[in-house]
């Protein structure tokens, strides 16, 4: 009897159904009343006790087979008559919700195009950087307070017995990429450097503690304020219009001299003054200037031979004077209702 029970919970195990009613068949065959598993149970009656436990165990094995199997092929055939259904052709498609590029993404690709007109190319640095690639080969002087915590974000910072280890930080500017380059390139360098900083700053309309910059630096023989001049002249009238005119106002930086910032003039009231240019009827956009000799001999590079121009732009700022977004917190909000407003700007 139980080389009979054997033979059938392998018959179970391999029979196959293509139509519904094959596994109805299937199952009236074992579990109907008067059903394989029924007469099996009427002949265990006459079973000696001693062989009672193996038959009986046999009998339950073969019925769970048979249930299982069942079960297995319902699900089988539902999913290929699903398949059916789900595949006609004629049925309309489904409709694709196309997203957007986000502005920000928009308005540096813009930016690096505009820049690689000019000859630029891009070069990328870490963000996790160290004391010496975002502040000293900068001309940053120990004291500056750029280099404060309230400013940096440090992931290690040192202490008089941490002797020969630099300080490991977030970058607070691309600048620190200028170094990288100039560690590994001999000029001519004509580079933009595209990439996100971090400053420890509360987050308000005006500011937050991550954002993105390009940084430009051009270094050959005779690289005067001129080539900067014109350069500048050519971005803004690439990226706000034919008629943007620029000014450029003395500035500081560390790692420029002489420095400026320029401004854009103001669209909504072309110069006159309104609420948007606080009545000043310029837009400020970028710092820039020559690249200090300082910078230039801390890299290895002879200020006597060669000089360069840098400059280095937000690019949320350029997004908002270029769109007139008034809050900086609405690029990291993700909130669809500003993002759709985009939507044709892939
Ligand atoms: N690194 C400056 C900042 O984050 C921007 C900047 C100003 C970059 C002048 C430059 C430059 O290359 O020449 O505010």
């Amino acid at each position: 009897m139980l080389e009979k029970i054997n033979q059938l919970i392998n018959e179970a195990k391999v029979f196959e159904a293509k139509l519904p009613q094959n596994i109805e068949q299937f199952r009236i065959r074992f579990l109907g009343k008067k059903g394989i598993i029924s007469e099996l149970f009427k002949e265990f009656q006459e079973v000696p006790a001693e062989m009672k436990k193996e038959i009986g165990l046999g009998i339950n094995t073969l019925k769970n087979t048979v249930l299982d199997k069942i079960t297995y092929l319902k699900n089988s055939l539902d999913q290929i008559s699903d398949y059916h259904t789900k595949s006609d052709l004629s049925l309309p498609g489904d409709l694709l919700k196309v997203g957007s590029r986000h502005p920000v993404s928009t308005v540096m690709n813009e930016i690096i195009e505009i820049f690689s007109h000019l000859g630029f190319v891009i070069s990328e640095g870490p963000e996790i950087e160290d004391d010496n690639h975002v502040f000293s080969k900068l001309n940053f002087p120990p004291e500056h307070p750029a280099r404060d915590m309230q400013d940096t974000f440090f992931i290690h910072k040192t202490s008089p017995y941490d002797n020969g280890i630099e300080d490991v930080l977030l970058r607070t500017h691309t600048s620190s990429v200028q170094v990288r380059i100039m560690e590994k390139q001999k000029p001519p360098i004509r580079t933009i450097s595209p990439g996100r900083v971090f400053r420890n700053e509360a987050i308000s309309a005006r500011a937050h503690c991550i954002f993105h910059q390009v940084e430009g630096l051009y270094i050959d023989k005779n690289v005067s304020f001129v080539d900067l001049k014109q350069t500048l002249l050519y971005f803004s009238q690439e990226i706000f219009g034919e008629d943007t005119q620029i000014r450029l106002r003395p500035s500081f930086f560390p790692f420029t001299e002489p420095s400026a910032e320029m401004d854009v003039i103001c669209k909504i009231c072309n110069g006159r003054g309104c609420n948007v240019c606080k009545y000043t009827g310029w837009l400020e956009v970028l710092g820039c200037g020559m690249v200090d000799p300082n910078v230039l001999k801390s890299n290895k590079i002879d200020p006597e031979v060669y000089t360069g121009f840098a400059f280095g732009m937000g690019v949320e700022r350029i997004a908002m004077l270029k769109y007139q977004i008034n809050d900086l917190r609405l690029y990291f909000e993700n909130d669809i209702r500003f993002l759709e407003q985009f939507t044709y700007s892939i």
